[in-house]
């Protein structure tokens, strides 16, 4: 998993101050007499449309922030303002601390061309040319010599596990296979900040999961400032340090998984969590409790930084409480297994899971805890029937 960022050591990569983009002919003027305060019906009714409202964010190095919302909710847009694929009516954007809006474009194609990959929905690639070849491709425009292109592009091409077929055309080329491509090419130029909108919206779901885990091995790898678009809410969870949701053009929360999932801010965003069982997306670290003064634990130990769901069974299994530690191995709590069943099956609406419920029976037998009910039978270990 990438590692979130430490916003006190670090000056933003990006960062973007009031933040609007209105779509329409009266846009400028529309925005300067609503002086700040924008209502997108107002402004349709005058035949505008609002596309970004006063969005206010910044991501830090090596951060991936995914921007999620329904289709229509300003995400696409949010992304053109940024990598200035559209110009932004209003606000403030810096790049590294240099004033995006202000460039000129000559800088703005140096920026695009270094610094900047993006990856797109439709593969967009040349259907004449080879996987090899549309990889190079953004080299040979920089003007790399042709050897040296083919060399780095077929680096890319095991990066995404493609060899093999790097002499395949586009058409020979599942839609997976074909994003990978899309997803080799952007990376070529060694971009530090990557821009993806809906890169696996078009992948039927078994091929999205087998991308989006490919992709966090990348990140995991590589530590790309990344800003993500989905519509997908499970997607964002997945991948994100950090979501900012969007609803008509507003950022609506922007926080890490878990806390979207535990407060969620509105009830546009609760409706997302609404169906989220906890403990596939909270890590052990959020609901573990602080070290005390227990010394008896049991021999197990987990990471902070797992998902609750890959150790469950484990935990329930041991009757003592279960250490937890930190990357250096450090204790930084524990968590008992009365805990997790208060987890899985506890009732408390507040984290959203749409209402727990009792287990029907909880028996203690030798080897650990068994329990559930008649629908949602969990066991930790049967033998105790035997
Ligand atoms: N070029 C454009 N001209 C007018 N309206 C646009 C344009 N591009 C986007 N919009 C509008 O801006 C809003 C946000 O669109 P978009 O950013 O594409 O949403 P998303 O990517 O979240 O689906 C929508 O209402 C859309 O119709
Ligand atoms: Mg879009």
């Amino acid at each position: 998993m990438p590692s979130p960022h430490d916003s006190s050591k670090s000056e933003p990569v990006i960062d973007c101050r009031s933040v609007y983009k209105i779509f329409g002919e009266n846009a400028n003027r529309m925005l300067r007499d609503a002086g700040g305060n924008v209502d997108a019906q107002t402004f349709q009714n005058a035949g505008c449309v609002v596309g970004v409202n006063s969005a206010s964010f910044q991501v830090y190095r090596g951060e991936m922030l995914v921007v999620m919302g329904l289709s229509g909710s300003g995400k696409s847009t949010l992304l053109r303002c940024i990598s200035r694929l559209t110009e932004t009516t209003a606000g403030e954007i810096y790049i590294d601390g240099e004033d995006l809006l202000a460039m000129s474009s000559k800088q703005l194609i140096e920026l695009r061309r270094n610094k900047m990959g993006m990856v797109f929905q439709s593969f967009a690639l040349l259907p004449h040319k080879t996987v090899l070849e549309n990889i190079a491709f953004p080299l040979q425009v920089k003007g790399k010599t042709t050897a040296e292109s083919m060399q780095r592009a077929m680096d890319m091409v095991k990066l995404v596990s493609l060899d093999g077929r790097e002499n395949y055309y586009p058409r020979q080329l599942s839609g997976g296979q074909q994003q990978r491509v899309g997803i080799a090419r952007s990376l070529a130029v060694e971009p530090d900040i990557w821009f993806l909108d809906e890169p696996f919206s078009a992948l039927d779901p078994l091929i999205r999961k087998e991308m989006q885990d490919e992709f966090l091995r990348l990140q995991g790898v590589l530590h790309k400032t990344i800003l993500f678009v989905t519509h997908d809410f499970s997607e964002a969870l997945r991948l994100a340090d950090r979501i900012a949701i969007m609803k008509d053009g507003i950022i609506e929360q922007l926080d890490t998984p878990a806390n979207i999932v535990l407060n969620p801010a509105t009830e546009y965003v609760r409706k997302f969590t609404e169906e989220v069982p906890r403990e596939k997306v909270l890590k052990i670290e959020s609901v573990m409790d602080p070290i005390g003064a227990e010394t008896d634990f049991s021999d197990l130990t987990i990471s902070k930084d797992v998902i609750i769901e890959t150790v469950a069974e484990a935990v329930l299994a041991e009757t003592k409480p279960v250490r937890v530690v930190d990357k250096d191995n450090n204790i930084v709590g524990s968590v008992h297994c009365a805990k997790m069943i208060h987890i899985l099956f506890g009732k408390d609406d507040a984290v959203g899971t749409g209402g727990g419920y009792d287990p029907f029976f909880q028996i203690q037998t030798e080897t650990g805890t068994v329990f559930g009910d008649f629908d949602r039978f969990f066991s930790v270990d049967t033998s105790g029937f035997a």
